[in-house]
C-alpha cells in the first residue's frame, strides 16, 4: 500500500509557480529521490506534504486519508517527520532536551516529568550516533552532529513517512556514508523516505526511484538510471564535468605577499581549534584550504576576519590585523563569504546586494551588479524577493554575489559549494576562472569538496585536527593523500 499519495500539487508565490502539478506515490520501505536544480521546488514539495505550506491545488493522502488543510502538527502526529534543509535547534536546550521536545511537541511543560521519554530520547540519540554529546548545547556541536540531531528529531516519533531535505550538504565523504546507512536503516524498518540532495552519487546509490523537477514541474520519473540518462535532466541539472585549468604555481609564488598567517592558535575554552597554523597567500593567488568538518577551516577564516581572538600574527599587506574590528578588516579589503551565509533575511535580494556595494561609486556599483546578474541570472529575476524565502541554493548564490559586490582584494569563500546543484557548481567554477582572468582578485577557499577545491587552486593546504599537515600543488594532492581522502 502507498504510505503517501500526492496528486496535482500546485503552489504559487505571487506570480511564481514554485510547484506545478507534482504527483507521486511513496510506498512503505521505499526511498524516493527528488532531484532538480536550485529553486526547482523540491523543498516546497516537502513543505506541502508536511503542511507547513498549503497547496493552491492538489491532494496529499497519508494511508489513504486526505491531509491537505491540516495543520502541520496534526500531520506530524499522523506519521510524517521532516529533516529540514537547515538545522533549527533550540540553542538553550541540550541535545537530549531537543530530542525530548521532538518526542513531546505538544507538552512542553511535562518535559521533566514524563518517565520513559528520557530513555526513548537516549535510544534515538544512540541510533544516530549522538550518544556522546547528549548534554552539549547545539552551538558547540560540529556540523555533522547538528544534522544528526535534526535526523533524531524527525524520527523521534517513529513516523511512517520521513522527508529528508539535503542530509548530505556540508558533510564529508565518510559522514555521507554514515548518513546513508542511517537512511537505509529507516527503509529497512519499513519507513517511506522522500530524499532530496544535490549529492547525486549518494542519492543514486540510495533511491529506489527518482523524480526530477525543473521550474516546479516534473521532467522525469523512473529508475535512477532512466532519470540520470534523461536529456533534460542532464542539461538543466547535472551539467558537464568541472574543468581543471592549468596553473602556473611558480609564477604566483614570486608575486608579493598579500596575507600572512604566522603561528596562529585559537582556543574555544579548553578546546584548541587551531594549533600554530602558518599560511600565506600571494597577490592574485588562488589558495584552497581543504579539510574535514571540524578541522578548523572556519575558525581560521574567522581569525583572519577578526571574528575570533587568536595568538600569533595575521598580516595583510604590510600591517598586522590584530586588534582591528571586523568592520575595519572588511574595509581593508578582506571579505568573507561565510558558510552560514548571514544574509539579511528580511531584506530583498537587491537590498542585500546594494548593501554589499554601498561603498562603491554609483557607476562601479552598477557595473558590478550587471556582472553578477550575468553570473547568477536568477538573482536578477528575483531582485524584489525577500532573502529568507529564497531556496537553499539561491541563498548561497546571493551570499557569494553580495561578497563579490564588495569588490574584495581578498575574497574568503567558506564552503561555497554547500547546497548548490551540479550545474550551478560548474557555473560558479567558470565564474571564478573569469574573475581571476579579468580582475586582480585573490581568493582563499575553504572546502571539503576536493573536486571543487583542487581545479582552481595554485596551492593547497590540508588542515587536519587544527593543524596544517600538508602544503603543496593541487596536482600532487591526490598522489600524496591517496584516493581515501576524496
Ligand atoms: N515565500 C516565498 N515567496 C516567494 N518565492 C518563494 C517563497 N518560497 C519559495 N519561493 C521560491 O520558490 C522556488 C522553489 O523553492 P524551493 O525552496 O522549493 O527550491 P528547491 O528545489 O528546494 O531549491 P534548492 O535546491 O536551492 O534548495 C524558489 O525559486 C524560491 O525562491
Ligand atoms: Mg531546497
Amino acid at each position: 500500500m502507498n504510505a503517501l499519495e500526492a496528486r496535482g500539487l500546485v503552489k504559487r508565490y505571487g506570480g511564481l509557480v514554485a510547484v506545478n502539478d507534482i504527483g507521486f506515490d511513496l510506498h512503505d520501505g521505499e526511498i524516493l529521490g527528488l532531484i532538480g536544480p536550485n529553486g526547482s521546488g523540491k523543498s516546497t514539495v516537502m513543505k506541502l506534504v508536511m503542511g507547513i505550506e498549503r497547496p493552491d491545488a492538489g491532494s496529499v493522502k497519508l494511508d489513504g486519508v486526505e491531509t491537505v488543510g491540516w495543520p502541520s502538527y496534526r500531520i506530524a502526529r499522523a506519521g510524517v517527520g521532516i529533516v529540514f534543509q537547515h538545522s533549527r535547534p533550540l540553542h538553550r536546550q541540550t541535545v537530549l532536551e531537543n530530542i525530548k521536545l521532538a518526542l513531546l511537541p505538544d507538552s512542553l511543560l511535562r518535559l521533566t516529568a514524563t518517565a520513559g521519554v528520557d530513555d526513548r530520547a537516549r535510544e534515538i540519540a544512540d541510533s544516530v550516533g549522538l550518544g556522546d554529546v547528549l548534554h552539549r548545547h547545539p552551538a558547540t556541536l560540529p556540523f555533522a552532529d547538528l544534522r544528526r540531531m535534526e535526523m533524531a528529531k524527525a524520527i523521534a516519533r517513529d513516523p511512517k513517512v520521513v522527508l529528508i531535505d539535503e542530509p548530505f550538504a556540508g558533510l564529508t565523504g565518510g559522514e555521507v556514508e554514515t548518513f546513508s546507512e542511517l537512511i537505509r536503516a529507516l527503509r529497512a524498518q519499513g519507513h517511506a523516505v522522500l530524499l532530496v540532495d544535490h549529492n547525486v552519487k549518494s542519492v543514486a546509490a540510495l533511491a529506489d526511484r527518482v523524480l526530477a523537477m525543473y521550474l516546479g514541474q516534473q521532467v522525469s520519473e523512473g529508475t535512477v538510471d532512466e532519470v540520470m540518462r534523461n536529456e533534460t535532466v542532464r542539461r538543466v541539472y547535472l551539467g558537464g564535468t568541472l574543468e581543471a585549468s592549468q596553473r602556473n604555481g611558480a609564477a604566483a609564488e614570486t608575486r608579493p605577499s598579500l596575507l600572512r598567517v604566522e603561528d596562529v592558535s585559537v582556543f574555544y575554552g579548553k578546546a584548541q581549534a587551531l594549533e600554530h597554523v602558518d599560511l600565506h597567500v600571494n597577490e592574485g593567488e588562488f589558495v584552497s584550504v581543504v579539510g574535514l568538518n571540524g578541522a578548523g577551516k572556519t575558525t581560521l577564516f574567522n581569525a583572519i576576519s577578526g571574528l575570533v581572538p587568536y595568538a600569533g600574527t595575521v598580516a595583510f599587506g604590510d600591517h598586522a590585523l590584530a586588534g582591528r574590528t571586523p568592520a575595519a578588516i572588511a574595509r581593508d579589503g578582506i571579505v568573507q563569504c561565510p558558510e552560514s551565509r548571514q544574509l539579511f533575511g528580511d531584506m530583498t535580494v537587491r537590498e542585500n546586494l546594494d548593501l554589499g556595494g554601498q561603498h562603491l561609486p554609483a557607476e562601479a556599483r552598477a557595473e558590478q551588479l550587471a556582472w553578477l546578474f550575468e553570473l547568477f541570472p536568477i538573482l536578477e529575476s528575483r531582485q524584489g524577493q525577500v532573502a529568507r524565502t529564497l531556496s537553499g541554493g539561491e541563498q548561497q548564490m546571493l551570499a557569494i554575489a553580495r561578497a563579490l559586490m564588495m569588490r574584495p582584494k581578498l575574497l574568503i569563500l567558506d564552503e561555497p559549494t554547500l547546497g548548490l546543484a551540479p550545474v550551478i557548481l560548474e557555473q560558479l567554477s567558470n565564474a571564478l576562472e573569469r574573475l581571476r582572468a579579468s580582475t586582480p582578485i585573490t581568493v582563499l577557499l575553504g572546502e571539503q569538496n576536493v573536486t571543487f577545491a583542487l581545479p582552481h587552486a595554485d596551492r593547497v593546504y590540508l588542515l587536519e585536527h587544527a593543524r596544517v599537515v600538508w602544503e603543496g600543488e593541487p596536482a600532487k594532492f591526490a598522489a600524496v593523500m591517496g584516493e581515501g581522502y576524496l
